[in-house]
């Protein structure tokens, strides 16, 4: 499939036909776009939850009752979900790991493009925490960034997806142990192959006009 009917024909699954499980080959092919999706000075503020399993799927639909019911077949009837988690904080200890890994990933051809690297991304963290004070949104874009990348892959592969925000946060922070990992959760992507019920399917594309969101200069 190309960019453009990739972007067009897909969707928000609104739902799925349980019990039907994604190739593991087109799972690996979406978790490789998360691994390597990019995010501002390579900070990568973010971890992954994957449920494949009817008890792990549970787990996170835990989360969505109430106000977010709605959302809570979507899960249990997907073949995989995944909780974009994101960091609490851009700490000394996470900058130490990027710039160990960057050395080992043969970034460096010097000991001064290293200290480079490394200054240069802490400038950008001081930045964020003492004047923008922002380091919270700042990661969470990076986060978004890869959902982008993430639901575009899956159209690419022809696999049906649903993004959620509706869940609870404290919930699933709760249910899955991330608030003492550093972590909390941001957004669900759930995959899958859609249902008979899913009118979303059936219906036209929705999108203000391009001249309205375009201005060629
Ligand atoms: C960040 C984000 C969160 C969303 N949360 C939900 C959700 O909780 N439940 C749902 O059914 N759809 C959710 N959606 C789907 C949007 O409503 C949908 O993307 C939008 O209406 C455009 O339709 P399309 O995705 O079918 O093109 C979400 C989409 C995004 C990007």
């Amino acid at each position: 499939m190309n960019l453009a009917d990739a972007a067009q024909t897909r969707h928000t699954v609104k739902a799925f036909e349980p019990g039907r499980t994604l190739p593991q080959a087109s799972v690996d092919q979406l978790l490789s776009v998360l691994h390597n999706s990019p995010s501002s000075v390579n900070s990568q503020p973010w971890h992954y939850v994957v449920a494949s399993t009817r008890e792990g799927r549970a787990r996170i639909a835990s989360a969505a009752q109430g106000q977010y019911s709605y959302n809570s077949p979507k899960i249990l009837h997907a073949s995989h979900v995944v909780v974009l988690c994101m960091r609490v904080d851009m700490d000394a200890p996470h900058l130490d790991a990027i710039l160990q890994q960057e050395e080992r990933d043969g970034r460096f051809q010097s000991t001064d493009a290293r200290s480079r690297q490394d200054q240069s991304r802490r400038n950008y963290v001081d930045l964020h925490r003492y004047e923008l004070r922002d380091v919270p949104q700042w990661m969470e874009k990076q986060v978004y960034l890869a959902l982008g990348g993430l639901l575009l892959g899956a159209s690419i592969l022809g696999i049906d997806a649903t993004p959620m925000e509706g869940f609870d946060t404290r919930t699933l922070d709760l249910e899955l142990g991330l608030r003492e990992r550093g972590l909390t959760s941001v957004v669900l992507a759930a995959f899958g192959y859609r249902s008979e019920q899913d009118f979303n399917a059936a219906l036209p594309k929705s999108r203000l006009p391009g001249e309205q969101i375009f201005t060629f200069v």
